[in-house]
């Protein structure tokens, strides 16, 4: 049986040589590789074999194998090569025809925003300081001077995860306390922009998952004036230089004073439309002095330093500034929304 392993191995050897076309290619083979060629049938008789001499002839039978494979993918590639120069030669590819444009992807709304977002505060000398999205409760809310039971929590429906403590971040602002700690008692200007989660009903203006840009500055002679200024020119270069901007009297627990800020209703030019409720205004950020509880909580003494601290959505920022009409267009990965961008 050995010998007729070797003289198989002889005639495929040969016989491959004749093969010039992918079907004579084939029926090669599966005369002598495939599921039934010749040499799964020797395999299959191998019992008839002394005890003996199995163990040999098993080991050729799969070397055989190997070889014969390996002989069938290099006469493969030279039969492919020579179908590919003889389509050439007699013209039946036009290599002169335009190719096929391939598909691109583009950068998604919300992160052109933040990008845009990013440069902006980038000129006016803040830094990108990036925390964690998974926080523990103490970080997300009570360092924020919102304690267990405080009615402010009311504000940020959370989701909860199954260790007690620990919840998926419900705004960007836990990472003020984070920065603080890693830069006190040096001057801070960051951005921190990141992932927000909050168990809301989902809306036309509200999802469950969306960005945030939280921004904060610590120093020795930071006043509200500052805030209202860079505020203001970030808006006007984001919107457009002619927006009015409005500061609102409003009410979070980690700023004292806290503010809404309004810029002047894009869609209608403060006219007064459906987007903006018939205001004229549309909210764009909540902002604020930093509460002397948060500064003492993030290493600073309220005595010598103060700082502000602003919160954004780069969603609903993308929203007024592309007139688009429902939130949920952003995370529903639709290509005809994506594809305008
Ligand atoms: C806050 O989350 C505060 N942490 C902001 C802040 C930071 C105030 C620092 C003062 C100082 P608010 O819940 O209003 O505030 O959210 C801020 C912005 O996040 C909103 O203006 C909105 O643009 C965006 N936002 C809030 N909830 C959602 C939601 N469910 N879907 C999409 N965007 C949202």
């Amino acid at each position: 049986m050995l010998d007729q392993l070797e003289k198989l191995y002889t005639n495929a050897c040969n016989e491959i040589e004749t093969a010039t076309s992918a079907p004579a290619l084939q029926d090669w083979e599966s005369r002598y590789i495939g599921r039934n060629g010749e040499i799964k049938v020797l395999l299959r008789s191998v019992g008839q074999l002394p005890a003996e001499q199995r163990a040999a002839f098993g080991k050729r039978a799969n070397e055989i194998r190997d070889e014969l494979t390996a002989l069938h993918s290099r006469r493969e590639e030279l039969i492919r090569q020579r179908e590919l120069a003889h389509s050439f030669e007699s013209g039946e590819i036009d290599v002169t025809l335009p190719g096929r444009p391939t598909p691109m992807g583009g950068i998604h709304p919300a992160n052109q925003t933040l990008r845009e977002i990013t440069e902006i505060w980038a000129d006016m000398g803040f830094q990108v300081f990036r925390t964690r999205e998974v926080e523990d409760d103490e970080t997300n809310f009570e360092l924020l001077n919102i304690p267990q039971h405080h009615p402010a929590r009311d504000m940020w429906d959370t989701f909860h995860t199954t260790t007690p403590g620990v919840i998926l971040r419900t705004h960007t602002s836990p990472g003020q306390i984070h920065a603080m700690r890693h830069f006190a008692p040096g001057p801070i200007r960051v951005i921190l922009p990141g992932m927000c989660y909050r168990y809301e009903q989902i809306s036309t203006r509200k999802e469950i998952q969306f960005n945030q840009v939280e921004g904060l500055a610590v120093g020795t002679n930071i006043r509200l004036s500052d805030l209202k200024g860079t505020m203001t020119s970030f808006l006007h270069r984001m919107l457009g230089e002619d927006k009015k901007v409005r500061f609102r009297s409003s009410y979070f627990p980690f700023t004292e004073p806290s503010m809404e800020v309004d810029v002047e209703c894009i869609i209608c030019g403060g006219q007064g439309c459906s987007v903006c409720k018939y205001s004229g205004w549309l909210e764009v950020a909540g902002c604020g002095m930093v509460h002397p509880v948060v500064l003492r909580n993030g290493g600073y003494d309220p005595a010598t330093h103060s700082g502000f601290a602003f919160g954004m959505g780069p969603e609903r920022i993308t929203m007024l500034k592309h007139d688009i009409k429902d939130i949920r267009y952003f995370w529903g990965n639709d290509l005809r929304f994506l594809e305008q961008f």
